[in-house]
């Protein structure tokens, strides 16, 4: 590609697409023009780059002339509306929603992990589910010393991955409950404030919800391991920002603590905080913001041969989601 490209984010006014743009824009993506769409309600406003205001367009069939890489983050439905008439204007999509993630013909792509693939796109790259991404920026590591073959894991998903609404809807319940005054529910079916939900997106006949099983599915595709195995529980949990999730491996080699953690400390875009000693682990407040996730807790799992368990934690809107499409564009733009 050109030394400097057309980008556009659709679902720019979005949780992922603001810090899309400050993704690019920390980043110094090298930008010759950023179109910044969303739906007809936010057409007019503008967000600033760089010091410049652009101006929000509404998103339509022909919002991508001349679009060299168009980042989606608007939604399932949006992307699949959207994403071909991308694709026949020349772009390349990097979707966030799961619409093609499955999908044998797309790529989906941890550049830490699987970088080589986006090489093979057809015009549409997938990002992975952001609790995905942040549980096997710890555990590939893991599995390239010991071979992974299954996880249990829990997550504790902050509300920001449902987007703005998350936010407003724990923020609000909050002022309600100190308020003293009923609480309302407009996002989630039960009360999120002081509560914890175990019930992420829908759930499927085998009583597993389909974010649950993100994690196996997708975990194969990025890693290339058609046979690991994953049993999780999502749970969203009153935090504003940062996923975080306790996971149980076994793998097929004997583990040892101090190889894990040399194997987390030498892989790029992980950090260890593991002192448990001074009480030095990950924490969704000290994780969000950053793009580098955290892995503490590493210790022999006592259920497992061959087992570890770890707490690790990410900003979802970043490693999860906005900085992951980056960099995914960023791969792009050596091709
Ligand atoms: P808008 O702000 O105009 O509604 P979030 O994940 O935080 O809820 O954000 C979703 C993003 O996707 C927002 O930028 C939203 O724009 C955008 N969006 C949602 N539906 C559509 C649509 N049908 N067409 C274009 N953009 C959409």
């Amino acid at each position: 590609m050109s030394n400097e490209l057309h980008v556009a984010i659709a679902g720019a006014t979005g949780a992922v697409g603001i810090e899309m743009l400050k993704t690019l824009e920390n980043r110094n993506f090298p930008l010759s023009k950023l179109s910044l769409l969303a739906s007809k309600r936010s057409a007019g406003k503008t967000q600033t780059f760089k010091g410049e205001k652009i101006t929000v367009q509404e998103l339509t069939r022909d919002s991508f002339k001349g679009v060299d890489i168009a980042l989606f983050s608007a939604g399932g439905g949006t992307s699949k509306e959207y994403a071909e008439f991308a694709v026949g204007a020349g772009s390349v999509v990097v979707d966030n929603s799961s619409a093609f993630r499955s999908d044998d013909e797309v790529p989906l792509v941890v550049p830490e992990i699987n970088a080589v693939d986006v090489a093979s796109h057809k015009g549409i790259i997938a990002n992975p589910n952001c609790s995905t991404i942040v549980t096997i920026m710890a555990l590939y590591p893991l599995h390239c010393a010991f071979g992974v073959k299954r996880i249990f894991a829990s997550t504790y998903q902050a509300v920001s991955g449902s987007g703005a609404m998350g936010i407003v809807e724990l923020e609000r319940q909050v002022d309600e409950i100190t308020a003293g005054k009923q609480v309302s529910k407009m996002v989630y079916p039960h009360q999120i404030a002081f509560n914890v939900l175990p019930h992420v997106d829908e759930f499927l006949e085998s009583g597993y919800t389909k974010e649950e099983m993100k994690m196996e599915n997708e975990a194969r595709k990025i890693m290339s391991l058609p046979d690991f195995k994953a049993s999780v529980t999502c749970v969203r949990v009153p935090v504003l920002r940062a996923h975080s999730i306790a996971v149980c491996a076994e793998f097929e080699r004997p583990v040892s603590i101090s190889n894990a953690k040399n194997a987390i400390e030498s892989a790029p875009g992980i950090d260890l905080n593991d002192d448990v000693a001074n009480n030095n682990y990950p924490l969704p407040l000290g994780v969000a913001g950053s793009d580098n996730c955290q892995v503490g807790r590493i210790r022999q799992d006592c259920a497992f041969d061959n087992g570890l368990s770890f707490w690790v934690v990410g900003d979802q809107l970043l490693k999860g989601a906005a900085l992951n499409a980056v960099q995914i564009a960023e791969e792009v733009a050596k091709l």
